[in-house]
């Protein structure tokens, strides 16, 4: 059965910050781009995001784009890549300004200039400290303003959205170039092939591989999936960001911006906590300290709650003015969700998965890259990811808070600008290949034909179950080990889920089914690329690997400071160097991370 075909310039592939951020740029060249999201674009994952977008504007005292590039490099456990950092961190002020003069509704200073917060792990003087104030936010809704701001910017550019689509496969000829996606339209049911010169993937994070999470329903690594399956390797997809202020019980995020603004954590004796484990930054060292911290604590027993199972969130002190000023949302948040009003009661908190640090390989410019023929950085012609989707590899072993609008934003316009680029340089228009849309139509034909399988909810679950409790902020070699046979056992089940609903018109119960093909890579990635690395960095903690001699903090830069890469056929894993090289700053040299 031929699958109908519509042909463009250029298919983007998810409508949050990154997406929206590459379509503008596609749109204002003149080019036919169609944007496809699961959900109507404001409603993309990018609208959670608080505290702030990351850029060393200096408006509140002296800062510089090298000591937020130190701070990166430093926060990342130095497997960030420093040609990538140097190059966001240099461009953050230049786009934060261009989304000002979008009409951004950043929060102002007296003088009018954007107000910025501090946030953890950012510091003056080349790390030294004390905390700078770099995130510029507006309150604690940052995200929600950006995603209005480029949407609307995108509108008066003429993109063309396809609301609520999903994409299904990619579309790869002989020669490896990516030549468009296959794509369902929900409303129909109906199922296309999108023939375009250049394929831009913007399709966010893949939190819902875990039971606890800051992530939306719709985060379930669609892009990431797609791309395995049609070979292209995964990377550092073992680490896994944490963030340390999820609400208890509910995992709703609870933004760092609090402690930025003054507030702080405490453990069921009423200890600051912090103060112990990262004496300069306290509450602002970096997400993974801070969230190794609290498990710890709560380990030990100094948890609060009648199950002694979260510390809790401070913030009474500043004030309901702060509050209400700066933290509207996480007012509204913590009476919705927890029950408590934090101008008068600490709300309780939690280590909640909030960010995939690994994901499609690329490079700083956004331009897909995979091993060929000797080049372990080689350029997926027509290839093309952004966001969290994407790994340039800005945040290597742990993202700092902030740095991913920054890199959605920064990143989301270079791919944008490399989509120009080939397109200029290769005017033609490739064929599709005669088995374009075969993966695609060999799934569904599975899930129409499957009878007597598993629900995909309940296979759904035990994948969280199992990646909460064998892949968590503290890892175990044995849990990790048993963790991959798990998840091995998950793939042989994800293959015999059954949809009893048969029909097309707006079936979410097939899209589920579709999602969770998707979800199942991300997991194994993670779980097998997770029990390989013999370390302790960033935010991949082994229980095997602390403190030997002459490893800080568990690290093992002769072994392991390189990046994974995990491949969909047979699990295969291969590494490849870490680029320590800037782009133009000195590199800068591994050392001990301490806050
Ligand atoms: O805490 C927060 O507001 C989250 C920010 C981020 O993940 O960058």
């Amino acid at each position: 059965m031929a699958l109908p075909i519509r042909t463009f310039d250029a298919v983007v592939v998810g409508a949050g910050g990154a997406g929206l951020r590459a379509a503008l740029q596609l749109a204002e060249a003149g080019l036919r781009v169609a944007v496809l999201s699961k959900v109507f674009p404001t409603r993309s994952h990018t609208v959670a995001a608080q505290g702030g977008i990351g850029a060393a504007l200096g408006n509140m005292g002296e800062d510089s784009w090298l000591w937020h590039m130190y701070d990166t490099v430093k926060g990342s456990d130095w497997l960030g890549d420093q040609d990538a950092i140097e190059y966001v961190c240099r461009e953050a002020p230049r786009v934060v300004i261009e989304l000002e003069h979008f009409g951004m509704p950043f929060d102002r200073n007296d003088d009018g200039t954007v107000y910025q917060r501090p946030f953890g792990g950012h510091m003056q003087n080349m790390g030294a400290g004390p905390a700078v104030q770099r995130s510029c936010c507006a309150a604690d809704r940052t995200g929600h303003a950006l995603l209005h701001t480029l949407y609307q910017r995108n509108v008066r550019a003429n993109t063309q959205f396809f609301v609520e689509w999903m994409a299904l496969d990619l579309v790869r000829d002989a020669s490896g170039q990516v030549l468009g996606v296959t794509a369902l339209e929900m409303e129909t049911g109906e199922v296309y092939v999108l023939h375009a010169r250049a394929t831009l993937f913007a399709t966010g994070g893949a939190g819902r591989i875990f039971a606890s999470t800051t992530n939306a329903f719709i985060n379930t690594g669609d892009g990431l999936g797609m791309a395995a399956r049609a070979g292209i390797p995964l990377e550092d997809m073992e680490f896994w960001q944490f963030h340390p202020t999820g609400v208890a019980g509910a995992g709703v995020l609870i933004t760092e911006g609090v402690r930025g603004e003054g507030g702080m954590l405490l453990n069921s004796t009423g200890e600051r906590f912090m103060e112990r484990y990262a004496p300069n930054a306290k509450d602002l060292a970096s997400r993974d300290v801070v969230s190794r911290a609290m498990a710890t604590e709560i380990k030990e027993g100094r948890g609060c709650g009648p199950n002694r199972d979260y510390v809790l969130l401070k913030l009474d002190h500043l004030g309901p003015e702060v509050i209400e000023k700066r933290l509207p949302g996480i007012r509204e948040i913590a009476k919705k969700f927890a029950n408590v009003d934090p101008v008068r009661d600490p709300i309780p908190v939690v280590p909640t998965v909030h960010y995939m640090m690994g994901g499609i390989p690329t490079n700083y410019r956004g331009e897909v890259v995979a091993p060929r023929g000797g080049d372990p950085n080689a350029v997926v012609p027509g290839f093309y990811a952004a966001g969290e989707c994407g790994c340039a590899s800005v945040h290597g072993a742990n993202r700092l808070g902030t740095n991913s609008l920054t890199d959605l934003v920064v990143i989301g316009k270079a791919a944008g600008d490399s989509v120009i680029r080939f397109l200029a340089e290769n005017p033609g228009r490739k064929d599709l290949p005669a088995d374009a849309a075969e993966p695609t139509l060999a799934r569904l034909a599975r899930l129409d034909g499957q009878k007597n399988g598993e629900s995909v909810h309940a296979v759904a679950e035990e994948l969280r179950r199992t990646m909460q409790a064998h892949c968590g902020v503290f890892r175990f070699p044995d849990l990790l080990a048993e963790g991959v046979r798990r998840v091995r056992e998950l793939v042989q089940r994800v293959a015999r889920t059954e949809v009893k609903d048969k029909s097309r018109v707006f079936n979410t119960a097939r899209v589920e089914a579709l999602e969770l093909d998707n979800l199942i890579e991300v997991a194994r990635a993670t779980m097998v690329s997770a029990e390989a690395r013999k370390e302790s960095r960033g935010a991949h903690d082994r229980a095997d690997c602390h403190d030997r001699p002459g490893f800080p903090n568990g690290r093992d830069d002769a072994n392991w400071l390189k990046h994974t890469l995990w491949y969909h056929d047979g699990d295969r894993l291969d590494y490849k160097p870490v680029n320590l090289k800037p782009l133009t700053a000195e590199s800068i040299a591994p050392k001990a991370r301490t806050y």
